[in-house]
């Protein structure tokens, strides 16, 4: 296998509201239209299958995010590029992972402001029962975000645009090697 047909995972990590699954779609589309196979886990949607019934304290995301990663690691190391976008919020977990995955574990924060993350679409409700503490161990009210000290990517979410962040992220895949130069010619459309 050459390194450009190599399995990796994108391996989104940030606060509810941060953008991880809008850039993790328009990734998705841009690897897809690259000629790879492509396969997303998105917490919102593991947590009504494969993590179904587990709710928000450390335990259970801990056991979220392990399954989220052994399954990203088996499609992984089949030659899949994986995105994986939960909040992931435990900086020992995220670590396990990439000590389980190695070379192919790509980090990337989505570093927005609380505040602006509060704003976003479909997150206003929840992070205002958050702050009245209706919904409890909501992260970063009240629970713990850990965010990553050396990122592969870091994105600043909330100073561009989701098309912009994807183009970050697939600039470093080329770089890493992942993929070849031309996904970054490839049109933006969705
Ligand atoms: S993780 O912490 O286990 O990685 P995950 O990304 O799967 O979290 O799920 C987070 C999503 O669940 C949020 O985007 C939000 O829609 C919803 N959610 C519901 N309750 C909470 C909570 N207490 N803390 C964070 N997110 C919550």
């Amino acid at each position: 296998m050459t390194t450009e047909s190599k399995g990796f995972i994108i391996w989104f990590t940030g606060l509810s509201g941060a953008g991880k699954t809008t850039i993790a779609r328009i990734l998705e589309d841009r690897i897809l239209a690259s000629g790879r196979n492509v396969e997303s886990l998105d917490g919102d949607v593991v947590r009504t299958n494969l993590s179904k019934g587990l709710g928000f304290s450390k335990q259970d995301r801990d056991t979220n995010v392990r399954r989220i990663g052994f399954v990203a690691h088996l499609l992984e190391r089949n030659g899949v590029a994986v995105i994986c976008s939960a909040i992931s919020p435990y900086k020992m977990t995220r670590d396990e992972i990439r000590e389980m995955v190695g070379h192919g574990f790509i980090e990337v924060f989505a570093d927005c402001p609380l505040d602006v993350c509060a704003t976003r679409d479909g997150k206003v409700e929840m992070y205002a029962k958050a702050r009245s503490g209706e919904l409890k161990e909501f992260t970063g009210v009240s629970d713990p975000y850990e965010p990553p000290t050396n990122p592969d990517v870091h994105l600043i979410t909330n100073g561009e645009a989701p098309e912009e962040s994807a183009q970050h992220i697939l600039a470093h895949l080329v770089e890493r090697g992942f993929l070849s130069e031309s996904v970054l010619r490839q049109p933006v459309s969705r």
